[in-house]
């Protein structure tokens, strides 16, 4: 099986049972913006989860491209992944239990052909006031999978979410492979580490909603989320050892063995290493990220400066890594579009960033080299020194800390920190919290900020330059955060004129006006936002007077004077070419 058959198959055959078909979302959170990357199918459709309506109903199926960093140092073997495709159907408050089991059911079995006896499953067995999921595990049976095929685990097993510190969430049922090999032992299940098992699909039952305090509350509107591995399920189909055996990686893992003449089987750590890093890369800079030092910026540069690094190592001494990234783009071009549009700037930013690291590459190893000498295995490396890798040489911390560990060192990470603090720049800390943090409520001062955000972005467009687009959008429940293209700082007589503009359409307390519509009709209409890939979608559109109006899935203030007030924190800049302002609501004096 190919993997666009998987997709299809899939996207077909929940078509078939009422839901719609909705395209991938951006890596990069739109809506919930206190996370750096989209990491599940869930993710984009979090204020439908929570109970505002999706234009294209209650019932929808997609294949989401995902991030997951927390990973990045166990790439290399031979299931880690910074990058993969989830595919996922969910019911908004229409179907449950019942439904999604026997979808996922009559799929595995009447679409991918598997046999019961390949299948095991695992439901949830209560904790607290949250009951023993008997009614999953019934389910199962009634349609056939034997008992002792359906196992019961606690909540570091059987509970997903919320994504963040709060939100939605509940008691899953997992769906494994078992690829028929004795048990390793008498304890050996799904939640066994040996290999028998792979889990290969997750139905959430999202009735819960977990708040600040820890505490769980029904949710009103409850509902189902699933996410299936589709680099997992095609290495299962078609029967072989490793993601990385599958027909995404041939290409990949082809070209780098021609750029190093070295084989595969020479160094499969390195060449997975490599493969997953620029295959993540390039999806990263297809939603627009550019290497930086701070946020999404920072994980891309990561990940380019360690593929470059293991290039390196297998004898590479070119700079070769964008005709990779043109080899992913060939790969998945037809699934994403957005990453043939993007191919110059993927492969203009890749060639920039490996350029640059490579200069210094050498001489950072040499200078580790030097530096190592000094020490003794066990030892920790010396503070200025490590620092003096990152300020000077580019070495991302995480790097040093792998050559590190790869000889035996210990690095005082603490020690790094604070330095990294005392050069005035506690960015990268930022976007480590960035991934503690939970996604967006729909508070009302988040919704607040929403509306104001719109608001800014057509201030800044009528001020300051037509020509200004959203880069980034980041709201925390305290202040907005808007980052825009512009080469130059936003004079404070423009930040003046867009406050005071602001405020008076607070004042004038404009109607928020949702609309549903086809997106060609949101793009006739010159909706913001029409960057995406959503032809055939039906999407929802914000308009307030003839201020803004925008492709959105909300939520919004009803009228603008519900905003209160609007005052500009900060303007500074961003990265290359993109300026960032920060800005609170609320009534000031
Ligand atoms: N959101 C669920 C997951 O990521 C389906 O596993």
């Amino acid at each position: 099986m190919k993997a666009q058959e998987l997709r299809e198959a899939y996207v077909e055959f929940f078509k078939q049972r009422g839901h719609a078909f909705i395209r991938s979302a951006s890596l990069i959170p739109e809506n919930d913006p206190t996370v750096l990357f989209t990491t599940a199918g869930m993710h984009p459709l979090v204020p439908y989860l929570l109970g505002e309506k999706h234009p294209e109903g209650k019932r929808l199926v997609d294949y989401q491209k995902c991030i997951r960093t927390g990973d990045i140092d166990e790439v290399g073997d031979a299931s880690h992944l910074t990058f993969f495709e989830m595919l996922g159907n969910w019911s908004l408050g229409d179907y449950f239990k019942k439904e999604s089991i026997t979808f996922s059911y009559d799929f595995l079995i009447d679409v991918l052909k598997l046999r019961i006896d390949q299948i095991s499953v695992t439901a949830f067995e209560g904790e607290g006031a949250i009951p023993r999921d008997e009614e999953t595990a019934k389910i199962w049976n009634e349609l056939g999978i034997p008992k002792e095929q359906i196992y019961f685990y606690g909540r570091s097993d059987n509970w997903w979410g919320p994504a963040g510190q709060t939100g939605p969430c509940g008691p899953d049922t997992e769906i494994f492979f078992d690829d028929g090999r004795p048990k390793c032992g008498p304890g050996c299940g799904p939640s066994c580490h040996c290999g028998k098992f792979t889990e290969i699909w997750n139905n959430v039952f999202m009735e819960y909603f977990k708040d600040a305090d820890g505490k769980f509350t029904p949710l009103e509107q409850k509902n189902v989320d699933t996410g299936m591995g589709l680099e997992r399920v095609l290495r299962i189909m078609n029967g072989q050892e490793t993601v990385y055996d599958t027909e995404l990686f041939a290409g990949i893992i082809a070209s780098i063995e021609d750029i190093t003449g070295k084989k595969y089987l020479e160094d499969k750590r390195a060449f997975r290493i490599i493969s997953d890093h620029i295959r993540a890369a390039t999806f990263i800079m297809g939603d627009g990220v550019v290497p930086a030092k701070v946020g999404q910026g920072y994980i891309l540069r990561r990940l380019i400066r360690r593929a470059s690094r293991y290039l390196s190592k297998l004898g590479s001494d070119s700079t070769d890594m964008s005709r990779i990234c043109g080899v992913v783009i060939a790969e998945y071009g037809g699934s994403y579009p957005e990453l043939e549009r993007n191919r110059d700037a993927i492969l203009a930013n890749m060639a920039a960033e490996e350029e640059k690291f490579h200069l210094t590459l050498r001489k950072g190893l040499r200078r580790f080299d030097e530096m190592a000498e000094g020490h003794a295995a066990g030892q920790t490396l010396d503070g200025e020194q490590v620092f003096r890798l990152y300020d000077t040489f580019g070495f991302p911390i995480e790097l040093t800390k792998e050559l590190a560990e790869e000889r035996g060192f210990l690095v005082d990470v603490d020690d790094f920190d604070r330095r990294f603090r005392e050069h005035q720049d506690i960015s990268r800390a930022g976007s480590d919290q960035k991934f503690k943090g939970g996604l967006a409520d729909n508070s009302e001062e988040t919704t607040k900020l929403h509306t104001a955000t719109h608001l800014l972005n057509a201030a800044l467009r009528k001020f300051v330059d037509p020509d200004i687009v959203q880069k980034g959008s980041n709201i925390t429940a305290e202040r907005l955060r808007f980052d825009f293209n512009l080469d130059r700082k936003v004079t404070p007589e423009e930040l003046k004129q867009i406050q005071d503009y602001i405020n008076d359409v607070i004042r004038r307390d404009i109607p928020v006006v949702c609309e549903e519509m086809q997106y060609e009709e949101a793009k006739d209409r010159h909706a913001m936002g029409v960057f995406q890939d959503k032809y055939g979608e039906k999407v929802k559109v914000y308009t307030i007077g003839d201020v803004s109006c925008e492709i959105c899935g909300g939520p919004h203030v009803n009228s603008t004077g519900e905003i209160g007030g609007f005052k500009i924190a900060k303007e500074e800049s961003s990265a290359a070419g993109v300026r960032r302002i920060k800005a609170v609501v609320g009534k000031f004096d």
